[in-house]
């Protein structure tokens, strides 16, 4: 039996082989669940889906943007067709733009807001009113960031969003804990995917420097994340909810 058999899971922005919605999409699928893959990339993402049924997992995929309330409807409608319910939503897609409180634009700001907050509010929404007409139960794991814990520089407007997912996930849990749906916030610290291999090679010193200042001396990989993420998604975290977990080799402990 997998850890996650008989649920159906929608997973956002997994279009990224090296990101952490693939890999958490896999892992889903590996454990039973049957998994919707969306992404802004709809193509990429139908190819993802596609490589997860090649292995024999039940996936598929739609192109969906976050920032839009009617797109949410569409993936309601698009799962509740294919499976008839909604146990399992994670919050993934987001951007991260370089630029500090002298340097960012209102539209890097506006943007931000909406990829990484008002997506997770729409998602949220969207979720625990199907949950709701299901009779409750279900989990929503927000992807947030170890900058939505503690301040980067040059990164005011992602460090603000993921700060605003961070309690979303706390006052929406409070706001369906007794329905038995479940709200948890995950926190990655710097995880080797495809951004950090495109710095790897122009500027090693960097992405070098990044590894000395985690105090497990490495970078995690998509994997780790979507290990907390599949545990949150779990019935095995069934008395957590509206909690924050990081993962991130100790960043944020200093
Ligand atoms: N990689 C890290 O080190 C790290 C650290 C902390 C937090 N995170 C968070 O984890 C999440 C996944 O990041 P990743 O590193 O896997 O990056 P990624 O770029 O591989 O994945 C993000 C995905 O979101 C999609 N996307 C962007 N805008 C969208 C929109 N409007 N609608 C739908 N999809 C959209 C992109 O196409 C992409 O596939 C993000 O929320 C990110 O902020 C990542």
């Amino acid at each position: 039996m997998g850890r996650l058999e008989g649920k159906v899971a929608i997973v956002t922005g997994a279009a990224s082989t090296m990101g952490i919605g693939f890999a958490t999409a896999h892992l889903f699928a590996r454990e039973g669940a049957r998994v919707l893959l969306t992404d802004i990339k709809g193509d990429v993402v139908a190819m993802r889906a596609q490589s997860l049924r090649d292995a024999g997992f039940a996936a598929s995929a739609t192109a969906h943007d976050v920032t839009l309330q009617y797109d949410w409807g569409r993936v309601r409608d698009h799962v509740l067709t294919e499976h008839g319910r909604i146990d399992i939503l994670v919050n993934n897609a987001g951007i991260a733009l370089p630029g500090g409180i002298g340097e960012a634009t209102l539209d890097d700001w506006n943007r931000h807001l909406a990829v990484n907050l008002t997506s997770a509010f729409l998602g949220c929404q969207m979720a625990v009113r199907q949950m709701r007409a299901q009779g409750g139960g279900g989990a929503i794991v927000n992807i947030s960031s170890s900058a939505g814990l503690s301040a980067f520089a040059n990164l005011a407007a992602y460090c603000a969003s993921k700060g605003g997912v961070r309690l979303l996930t706390k006052a929406a849990a409070l706001d369906v804990a007794a329905e038995g749906i479940r709200i948890n916030s995950v926190h990655p610290g710097h995880l080797d995917t495809d951004m950090i291999a495109g710095a790897r090679a122009v500027a090693p010193a960097m992405v070098a420097a990044m590894e000395a200042n985690v105090p497990m001396t490495f970078l995690g990989v998509p994997d780790d994340a979507a290990a907390m993420i599949l545990f949150l998604a779990s019935d095995e975290a069934r008395y957590i909810t509206g909690a924050e977990f990081v993962v991130d080799g100790g960043l944020t402990a200093k």
